[in-house]
């Protein structure tokens, strides 16, 4: 089955054309990081306004790569939420139309499975159950994944995500959005243990996240340093490398107690900040220890992107499943309510 894939859900419109027995074969992305850096975040209606612009001569761009006529094409997948309602909107409105237009099927597919499965893409794929974790600008989550569909919450954030901590607290050290990229660039050029950060909620049971309290932790660091005199390139650099650290370190905790209390030793990272080194490292020398192994996409499918999009909704169209001419996308909607394959 040829499954075009469009991503909407916030400020990357991603396009791809996964084909169910010959794999991916064209993606294509446009970032509109440039547009919302100067507001230091996303501006929803700008996000909006540009994913209509890109879409069409996206979708031309992927059928002349993958030398794809309009008419192979068997069914549409799009990102349906969570995310923002107004850039889902056009990816949605795109999708419907066109299925409609071409007599195909359409699926809506949930932005956070899309990431959970892009792993799926890689030559040496995970397989079920293991542990995910999901840490994107909008998510942190632990879930135990048995299957497509068959999703156990075993933990989340309480407050801000991975992504977030990570963008808020570059914003609160003047460095540009988004933050995560940014903050580990810097942090490769920071000294270990000048500062002691605390790792949040790991001295209880559990396996819920609160990084907002580390957000705060870092600027009182920051402003303690510049007040006394010391706002050098060197300090900043200490200061985002122990950050890092706090939220790796606490990752990697949560992660490895996730596994102990379901008895695997196979864990997924996804979603953009599995594109973190320090993270990717951390874990896997866990896992080591564990005899286990740690799954992730390459970088470009770590952040978000159509090809992701288009790999979970092939899953569900082969099972079956797809929807009714209707536009319908949600901002919230928890994993956990999507039916198995
Ligand atoms: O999955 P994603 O592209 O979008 C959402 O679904 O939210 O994730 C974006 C988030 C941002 O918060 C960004 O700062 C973070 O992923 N991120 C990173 C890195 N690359 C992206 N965080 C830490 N280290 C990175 N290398
Ligand atoms: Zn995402």
């Amino acid at each position: 089955m040829l499954v075009l894939g469009l991503e909407t859900s916030c400020d990357e419109t991603g396009v791809a054309l996964y084909d169910s027995e010959r794999g991916l074969l064209a993606d294509a992305l446009f970032s509109q990081i440039e547009q919302h850096r100067v507001f230091g975040g996303v501006v929803p209606e700008l996000a909006s306004r540009d994913h209509v612009k890109r879409m069409l001569p996206l979708i031309r761009e992927v059928l002349a790569e993958a030398g794809v006529e309009r008419e192979q094409i068997e069914a549409i997948a799009y990102t349906s939420g969570p995310g923002l309602v107004g850039a889902l909107l056009v990816g949605a409105s795109c999708a419907q139309a066109l299925a409609f237009a071409w007599g195909i099927p359409a699926v809506g597919v949930h932005h956070m499975e899309g990431h959970l499965l892009a792993p799926m893409l890689e030559e040496q794929p995970p397989a079920f159950p293991f542990v995910a974790l999901l840490v994107s600008g909008g998510h942190t989550q632990l879930v135990r994944v048995d299957g497509i569909g068959q999703y156990q919450l075993l933990g989340e954030s309480l407050d801000d995500a991975a992504g977030e901590a990570f963008d808020k607290t570059a914003k609160l050290m003047g460095l540009d959005y988004p933050g995560g990229p940014e903050i580990a660039r810097l942090a490769e050029q920071g000294v270990a243990g000048r500062f002691a950060f605390p790792r949040p909620m790991t001295d209880r049971p559990g396996l819920d996240f609160s990084f907002s309290g580390l957000k705060t932790f870092t600027l009182n660091t920051w402003q303690q340093c510049r007040d006394a005199g010391d706002a050098s390139e060197q300090t900043r650099a200490d200061i985002a490398r122990a950050f890092q650290e706090a939220v790796v370190d606490t990752l990697t905790i949560k992660c490895k107690r996730a596994l102990k209390q379901t008895g695997l030793n196979s864990l997924v990272i996804a979603g953009g900040v599995s594109a973190n080194q320090a993270l990717r490292r951390s874990l896997e020398s866990m896992l080591e220890g564990l005899k286990g192994k740690v799954f992730y996409a390459r970088p470009r499918f770590c952040t978000d992107n159509g090809a992701m999009i288009a790999y979970a909704g092939t899953q569900r169209l082969l099972a079956g499943q797809h929807e009714g001419p209707q536009i319908k996308v949600q901002a919230r909607w928890p994993m956990e309510q999507l039916p198995a394959i």
